[in-house]
Parts: structure tokens; C-alpha cells; sequence
């Protein structure tokens, strides 16, 4: 197993490109299957997440080429239909196939993906917007085997809440559907309107993307494209706590400053100076920060849950007393106890946590929860006093591509270590 160590105390400063967006190449990736031919996909980060999605593809019978951030899927010959147990454990998200596999193989059987570390996680949502379309839908010992009697029919998918993936999934398989389809209350997420170009690239005729009402004309068949997808906001936010943790000046390339409108005015009201240019958004930050009086994650344009804990982190260190509630996954608090343990000052009820800054963290031994808790941790080392241990850091490596080799790149001392399996580290799958 690897861990993360850090010696914290250095000013994180210069400039970085940030990495494609993981939650926006993964269903495209998905995409590429509802297409005949060889798609071109390009800033396509190298993480485990995007390994596990191309091995996927591949079991479906696609050949997929990785040549450094692009990635050429032919999927002429492919013909699966079921992605195993293990695959599906490996990345729960990959729940995201299933209106892709439908959309072009009219069945699909995949394993129920399950919860994971921040939730249930449950897929109620996307197995009504298929049954919306037309789809069998049996659910039986883990296993949902799907399967259309007649041809995908397009219908009205209302949505009780905007689900991402529940989102992407209604769009996937409902562009080859006959007729029209209607998703209301869709998610608005950049990741949907990403996908909704790729697939517009494609032939589809996708309307509304970005907006409440999605409209989806279902057409007949799809062709290959190439196209480049849009730069990781989350990943974004990381790295400029990075610097406004650690009192640096950095700048982060080929962002999209409009993907983070809920972002940047929190980071401007913890004293930090933000300016942007084109694509490059530059951070200046004070040597101690201003409390946030409120961070209050919602579903977008609202604040992002994916930037919650590494927020929570910069609260730690803030001057001053902030609430965080957290409305989107029951249990995305799980980096807090571990922050505890670097000397933060937080009060968790429920979905409230109430953090008092404190003057400095010190380095602990820590154990990475979840993909966001974890970089959370790694920002606590940052800005701590001596050396901090990050562990179960393949969380992280869901996320965050060469995160060492980038955090480096901008002043910080973090090194990847191995240390031997310890089974008192929480193995959560
Ligand atoms: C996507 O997850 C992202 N993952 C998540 O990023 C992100 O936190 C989330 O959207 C919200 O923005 C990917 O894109 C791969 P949801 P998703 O469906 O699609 C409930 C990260 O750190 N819900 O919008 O699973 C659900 O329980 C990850 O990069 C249902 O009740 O999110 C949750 O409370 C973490 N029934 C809420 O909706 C359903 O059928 C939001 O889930 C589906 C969801």
C-alpha cells in the first residue's frame, strides 16, 4: 500500500495546467460505445478511475489506444453487454454504462453498484428513467439485468432530484431512442453539457443542455468524433486551496473560471486576491485567512459537495468560526476526524459542521476516507507544522492525476512512499 508524506510549512507558489475533468471524460468514454467507428478523446486525465473505464470498454469488446492524454476507442466490433462484479466494484460510477449498453445493445446486465464511502448511492433514479424509455428493468440478487421487448421509446423523464449520473444516463440512452424525450429537472452540471457536445459532435440532437429541460430527438445512428473534454473544476479548487492554505500565489491554466462561479467569491471572502485571465485564474493569498461565514453545498450552479472537504480544510486554518453543511451525500464528513487529529477545532451534527479556526495544524498520521476527504488531508499537510502521513491514498488516485509530481512543481515537499499493508487502516473498498 502507498501513502502520502509531507512536510508542511512551504509557500505553495507558480503555475500549473489542470487536468481534464474525471466526472466529465467518464461518461463520455461511456458515449463512445453508443458510437459505431473510432471516437478521438482528448485531456483525458490518467487516473484509476479512467483505467477502470477503458478496461470496460474493452471487456465490451471495444480496442482502446492511449497515446499520453488522448485516448482513440473503436468500437466497430464491439458487442457486450455486461460489465462483471468486479469491474463494477472497482468504480461504482460505472453504473453510467448502463444507458450506453442499452442505447446500442437494446439489454444490458450489470451488478448493482452499490454504495460507497460517502453514501448509498442508490440508482432509483436512473432505473426510472429507463423504465421511462421502455426498459425491463429486474433487480435480482445484485444483479440488474435489463433488457427492451419492443424498441426505446422516447418519453417525459421527470427527475424528483437533478441526478448527475441519473442525468447522463437518460441522455445516453435515449439518443437513439425513437422520438423524443424530455428530461425535466435534469442536472445542469458543465460535465452534462460536456457530454451533450460530444454527443451533438456525434449527430445526436440534444437540446437545453446546461438548463433544467434537457430535450433529446432521437435519430437513427451516431458517428465517430473527436473532442477535447472540458478542464477538472474540483481538481481546480484543490490546487488553489493549495495556495490560499499555505499563503502562496499560484496560477492554474486552462480552467474555466465560470465552471467555479460558487467557488472563487469564497475563496475572495477569505482574503485571497483572485484574478482571472482567459483560462488562467491566479490566487493570491493573505498569510493568515478570513473565516467563510457559510459554505452550503447544492446541486449546480449551487457550491460544488466535490470542493466541500477540501474547503473544510481551509476553514481549519481560517481566522474565526464557519458552518458547512453539507445537503448532497449523507456521509461526506468523514474527513473531519481526521482533521481532529491535526489539531482542527470542528463540530459535526448531522450535516452541519461548525469549524473554529485554529492558528496551525500540526502532522499526523492520517487515513484518506473517500476521493475528496483525501485531498483534503493532503492540503491539511500543506499548511501544517512537521510532517504529515497520508494513508490509503488510492482514493486520491481516483481523482488526481500526478499529484505528487504537480504539487511539487509548485513548492510543496510530498513524496509517495510504500508502506507495508496495516490492517489497522480502514480498507474500505
Ligand atoms: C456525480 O455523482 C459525481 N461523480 C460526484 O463526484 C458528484 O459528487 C455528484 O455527481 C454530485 O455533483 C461522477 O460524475 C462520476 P448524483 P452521482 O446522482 O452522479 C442521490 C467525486 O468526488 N441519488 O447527482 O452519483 C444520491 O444519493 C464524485 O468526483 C438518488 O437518491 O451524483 C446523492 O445524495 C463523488 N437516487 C444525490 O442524489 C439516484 O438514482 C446526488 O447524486 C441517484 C442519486
Amino acid at each position: 500500500m502507498s501513502a502520502f508524506v509531507i512536510n508542511g510549512g512551504r509557500r505553495i507558489s507558480g503555475s500549473l495546467r489542470v487536468q481534464g475533468s474525471k466526472n466529465s471524460v467518464l461518461p463520455i468514454l461511456a458515449a463512445t460505445f453508443l458510437v459505431c467507428g473510432k471516437s478521438i478523446i482528448h485531456n483525458c486525465p490518467t487516473l484509476s478511475d479512467t483505467n477502470s473505464t477503458i478496461k470496460i470498454l474493452k471487456n465490451l469488446g471495444c480496442s482502446v489506444i492511449r497515446e499520453g492524454s488522448t485516448v482513440i476507442i473503436d468500437s466497430s466490433t464491439a458487442q457486450g453487454y455486461e460489465i462483471p462484479d468486479d469491474l463494477m466494484r472497482e468504480m461504482r460510477s460505472s453504473v453510467v454504462f448502463l444507458g450506453a449498453i442499452i442505447g446500442r445493445m437494446k439489454k444490458a446486465v450489470i451488478s448493482s453498484p452499490g454504495g460507497c464511502e460517502i453514501g448509498l448511492r442508490p440508482i432509483d433514479l436512473h432505473l426510472y428513467s429507463m423504465r421511462q424509455l421502455g426498459v425491463n428493468v429486474n433487480e435480482d440478487y445484485g444483479k440488474l439485468v435489463c433488457n427492451v421487448p419492443e424498441k426505446l421509446e422516447g418519453n417525459r423523464i421527470t427527475f424528483s432530484f437533478p441526478s448527475v449520473g441519473a442525468t447522463e444516463n437518460a441522455i445516453l440512452a435515449s439518443v437513439t431512442a425513437k422520438g423524443t424525450t424530455v428530461i425535466v429537472n435534469a442536472a445542469r452540471e458543465p460535465e452534462i453539457i460536456d457530454l451533450c457536445d460530444f454527443l451533438n459532435k456525434c449527430g445526436a440532437k440534444i437540446s437545453g443542455a446546461g438548463e433544467t429541460v434537457i430535450t433529446v430527438e432521437g435519430v437513427e445512428v451516431l458517428r465517430p468524433c473527436e473532442h477535447s473534454v472540458i478542464c477538472d473544476r474540483i481538481v481546480t479548487a484543490t490546487y488553489l486551496i493549495a495556495g490560499a492554505v499555505t499563503g502562496g500565489d499560484v496560477s492554474l491554466e486552462n480552467t474555466n473560471p465560470v465552471h467555479l462561479q460558487a467557488v472563487l467569491p469564497l475563496l475572495e471572502e477569505a482574503g485571497c486576491k483572485v484574478s482571472v485571465r482567459c483560462k488562467t485564474i491566479r490566487l493570491k493569498a493573505p498569510l493568515r485567512l478570513n473565516r467563510i461565514d457559510k459554505i452550503i453545498t447544492q446541486p449546480y450552479p449551487g457550491f460544488p459537495t466535490d470542493a466541500q472537504a477540501p474547503f473544510t480544510a481551509l476553514a481549519c486554518v481560517a481566522k474565526g468560526t464557519g458552518v458547512i453543511v453539507e445537503n448532497i451525500f449523507e456521509s461526506r464528513f468523514k474527513h473531519i476526524p481526521e482533521l481532529i487529529r491535526m489539531g482542527a477545532s470542528i463540530k459535526t451534527e448531522g450535516r452541519v459542521a461548525v469549524v473554529e479556526g485554529v492558528e496551525r495544524l500540526y502532522g499526523a498520521e492520517v487515513v484518506s476516507p473517500d476521493l475528496r476527504g483525501g485531498a483534503a488531508l493532503v492540503l491539511a499537510g500543506l499548511t501544517a507544522t512537521g510532517t504529515t502521513v497520508v494513508k490509503n491514498i488510492k482514493f486520491i488516485d481516483r481523482g488526481y492525476e500526478d499529484f505528487v509530481e504537480k504539487l511539487t512543481a509548485i513548492g510543496a515537499d510530498i513524496e509517495r512512499i510504500n508502506i507495508p499493508d496495516d490492517d489497522s487502516v480502514n480498507n474500505v473498498g
